[in-house]
């Protein structure tokens, strides 16, 4: 294990000084010691791409592993008898750790990409009449595909709300304003991010929610880049539809199952398009009509992944001990730290920030854009060991995950940044074409 490397050469006192009061700022951080229940091979990383894949909690290995060697290796098939209910009894875990939503209107399974396709298709069904479906333009490729597969197969208009920026900004904002001139009584579904995934700018779900559900429109939260971060409060504010990923603020791990959710008014409303044996009422009658099941198991396929869940109860267990207040605080702060960093440092280095500064508009990540972006992100992972991740045309997305990064880390990442580009050493940087950015 390599320690932090004291590489950095401040320049003037100024940054002298603010290095100072970020370790002060670790010294008080509440959650603190949250960073050492996770594994850190190599000290001397700078990871702040937690938004795209959290790092491994110390727990996770233990639990899997205590999974296999003392249910699945000694129980066998019996092990079914405990986990039969587990998408159920960790989708409440995440509900309650991370959404403010009450038991019984989460599932922790299948994919994100799943899940938003799957609610979509009932939400669209349980508006009959309605010919339209409203997607905003800068939402995630997946997300916009399975939608227009969707409305191609259901016979339904497609309309793209326009937020699109090609240099990427803050114009991702799905304001009431601009909402209001794509909503009319024609429109079944409106599916949009809660945080935008390249932005990183925060949308006012609450308001959103209220104007959609005005129209007589449901509305289907993509929530992957928010649950962790953002203190969703989805009771509070009558959310119907959303959907999430669990391997980024959650934590837990390539490809682990995500959740749904779907409000206990809803539930009796909705159907999903997939009926699977797990949404039946007596599941091993092995019936020859399908009856679903009513609440929440209405909604599940399969067999649940429980390997994977396991890893995402570990995540959503640390949630829920450290509050999502404070995460949210921390996140907070991390990305007023980023921004200041920015002005101070990398803005004279020709950088543009993408992300709003205020702190009702972001949350856990931002974004930065450069001439010579792909060239940069390549650099910084080859030669000054920080982690961040690169999104066309030309941004360098940053995020600070709060259980497992501390703010001298993302400080350090910063400054390796700046010393990078100052010096011109990414310049010779070969742009290799990836499978990942
Ligand atoms: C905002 C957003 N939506 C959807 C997805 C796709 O998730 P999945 O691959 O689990 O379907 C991602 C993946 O990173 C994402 O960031």
């Amino acid at each position: 294990m390599r320690r932090l490397q004291n590489v950095l050469i401040l320049p003037h006192t100024l940054i002298n000084m603010n290095r100072d009061e970020v370790l002060e700022t670790d010294n008080q951080d509440q959650l603190r010691s949250f960073r050492e229940r996770f594994v850190v091979e190599d000290e001397d990383v700078c990871y702040l791409d937690g938004n795209s894949l959290g790092r491994m909690p110390k727990r996770t290995v233990e639990e899997i592993n205590s999974l296999l060697v003392n249910e699945w290796g000694k129980k066998m098939v019996g092990g079914w008898a405990d986990w039969i209910d587990e998408a159920e009894q960790v989708g409440n875990l995440i509900g309650e750790a991370a959404l403010g939503a009450s038991a019984g209107q989460t599932l922790a399974i299948d994919t994100n990409t799943i899940n938003i396709y799957q609610l979509a298709v009932a939400a669209i069904k349980a508006r009959p009449g309605r010919k339209k479906i409203l997607i905003d333009r800068a939402n995630f490729p997946s997300d916009r595909y399975a939608i227009e597969a969707i409305a191609e197969s259901h016979g339904m208009e497609l309309v793209y709300i326009e937020n699109e920026d090609p240099t990427i900004s803050p114009q991702e904002e799905l304001t009431l304003d601009l909402l209001g001139r794509y909503l009319d009584d024609d429109v079944a579904l409106v599916t949009l991010q809660i945080v935008q995934y390249r932005s990183g700018v925060l949308n006012d779900y609450a308001a959103i929610e209220k104007m959609v559900r005005a129209r007589g429109a449901l509305m289907l939260w993509d929530c992957s880049h928010a649950v962790g971060s953002v203190d969703l409060q989805f009771d509070k504010n009558e959310i119907g539809l959303a959907a999430g990923c669990t391997y980024k603020y959650g934590n837990s791990g390539p490809g682990a199952p995500g959740w749904l959710y779907v409000s206990h008014k809803l539930q009796s409303e909705l159907d999903v398009p997939i009926r699977g044996w797990f949404a039946t009422k007596n599941q091993f009658a092995m019936e020859r009509i399908f009856e679903r099941e009513d609440g929440i198991r209405g909604f599940q396929i399969s067999t649940p992944p429980i390997i994977g869940l396991r890893a995402v109860k570990v995540g959503f267990e640390m949630i829920k001990e450290a509050g999502m207040k404070a995460i949210n605080e921390k996140c907070l702060k991390g990305t007023d730290l980023m921004i200041e960093l920015f002005d101070q440092w990398l803005e004279p280095l020709g950088f543009s920030l993408a992300t709003p500064r205020e702190r009702s508009r972001r949350c856990g990540h931002i974004i930065i854009t450069h001439p010579d972006g792909a060239k940069i992100a390549r650099a910084l992972r080859e030669l000054k060991n920080v982690y961040p991740d690169y999104r066309e045309p030309n941004g360098i997305r940053f995020s600070f995950s709060p259980l497992p990064t501390s703010f001298t880390e993302l400080y350090e990442g910063f400054s390796r940044l700046r010393d990078l580009v100052a010096s011109g050493d990414y310049k010779n940087m070969k742009v290799v074409e990836s499978k990942v950015t």
